[in-house]
């Protein structure tokens, strides 16, 4: 009884932000462009190609236990607040980002963006995961600023945790566009923001509309980027990293779900599978078949594996099925069911339908990219290369 009214409140409360954010923005809907990338999208997703699929019937052990058996009760009192403000609210940053701030400067600047992202994913269609990623590892440290993306030596895009990232490419080229079109007018910031969006909607995920404004930073500092969690943290560290960036526990659980698509290096999650934390054992919060198969199929740290072993062509909710049986990927995916904080907003999301964590995933989204740090943005330009700061040139 106790555990229903847990779900209840917490259902309640993930609806609430969705029907503010609708309210906030008049209506949440499809913009009329998103309806011409579904057929392209399903099209791509009905050609996908990718590391092989986890099929359940593959190996003949035991059946995967359902539904969160390791779900405990004994909630921690001091969980955070649900409502924590973002640090756009600190900010004061509606005066920061509008909608229509290219209107008259850069009229082209979304349709060169969304232009580009198209082409660039028809060739590979693995850059549109590696974009969002990209974007988040952005957000995450100093804000949405582009500092992810200068090359220089000791910046964030040299760490440990940035060694896997992709799509820096894709942002240069359409940056060079850019500049063509508008010359020192549109940041590498809201280049990178826009395009995480429309790889989401390449995706077959959900549309939301980007606000501009943001500065590129002139600060990227390689030991930053090491905060940026890499799939072997625990939850409360998670928790606290998304409060340091002012995102809350529905974001941590919601955003997670961005790893309904995309691929992980077997290096990201080998620890699970042999001598976990030193037991002798394999991770036991994974699925017994689900890691005979990624024993299988991690013989080396480079080679790739789904991030969703069940839909990983699709951008759906099935991410969060996953965790319930299992078989979350990375240690980090399935402590959101393992912990009595997150683990009713997974029910919640994997429970309803699919378009329910579509349009949740909007909000989240909307409120990564609102991420804005002070110093960042003052001090902050617009780049005319995005790997490197103006006074370069
Ligand atoms: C809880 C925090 C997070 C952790 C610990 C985490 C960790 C990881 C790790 C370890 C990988 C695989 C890297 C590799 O082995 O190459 C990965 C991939 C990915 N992550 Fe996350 N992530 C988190 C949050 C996010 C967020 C917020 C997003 C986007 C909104 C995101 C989007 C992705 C995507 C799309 C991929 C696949 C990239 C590709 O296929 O190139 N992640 N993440």
């Amino acid at each position: 009884m106790k555990y229903y009214s847990i779900s209840f409140g917490f259902l309640l409360i993930l609806v609430l932000p969705l029907i503010l954010a609708s309210a906030q923005n008049g209506k949440y809907e499809r913009a009329a462009y998103h309806d011409s990338y579904e057929g392209a999208a399903q099209d791509d997703q009905d050609q996908g190609q990718g590391p092989a699929t986890y099929d359940k019937n593959d190996d003949k052990e035991s059946e995967p236990e359902q539904n969160g058996q390791n779900y405990e009760q004994d909630g921690d009192d001091n969980a955070p607040s649900l409502d924590t403000p973002t640090l756009l609210d600190n900010l004061a940053s509606d005066d920061l980002l509008s909608f229509g701030y290219y209107s008259k400067s850069c009229p082209k600047a979304e349709s060169i963006i969304n232009k580009y992202v198209a082409k660039w994913v028809e060739e590979d269609r693995t850059l549109a995961a590696s974009l969002l990623r990209l974007h988040f590892h952005d957000c995450a440290v100093h804000g949405c600023d582009a500092s992810i993306l200068l090359n220089h030596e000791g910046s964030e895009r040299t760490a440990e945790a940035s060694k896997s990232l992709r799509g820096f490419e894709v942002i240069d080229d359409i940056k060079a566009e850019m500049e063509k079109e508008c010359p020192r007018t549109v940041s590498c910031a809201d280049i990178l923001t826009a395009a995480s969006r429309d790889a989401t909607v390449l995706l077959g995920g959900p549309y939301w509309d980007v606000p501009y404004g943001r500065k590129d930073g002139k600060v990227s500092v390689e030991k930053d980027a090491a905060l940026v969690p890499m799939g072997r943290e625990n939850i409360t560290t998670l928790i606290e990293f998304y409060q340091s960036n002012g995102l809350n526990l529905i974001d941590l659980v919601v955003l997670s779900g961005a790893h309904t698509i995309g691929r992980a290096t077997c290096g990201s999650l080998q620890f699970r599978l042999y001598n976990y934390a030193g037991t002798g054992r394999q991770d036991e919060s994974l699925d017994s078949r689900y890691a005979n198969f990624l024993k299988r199929k991690c013989r080396w740290a480079s080679e790739y594996v789904d991030l969703d072993a069940t839909t990983p062509q699709t951008f759906d909710n099935v991410y969060y099925k996953n965790l319930q049986a299992k078989m979350g990927l990375l240690l980090t995916d399935q402590s959101l069911y393992s912990d009595p904080r997150t683990s009713p907003i997974v029910d919640a999301l994997a429970d309803a339908p699919s378009e329910f964590f579509n349009h949740q995933f909007a909000v989240s989204m909307t409120r990564l990219g609102n991420i804005l740090v002070p110093a960042a943005q003052d001090g902050g330009e617009i780049r005319t290369k995005c790997y490197s700061v103006n006074s370069n040139y």
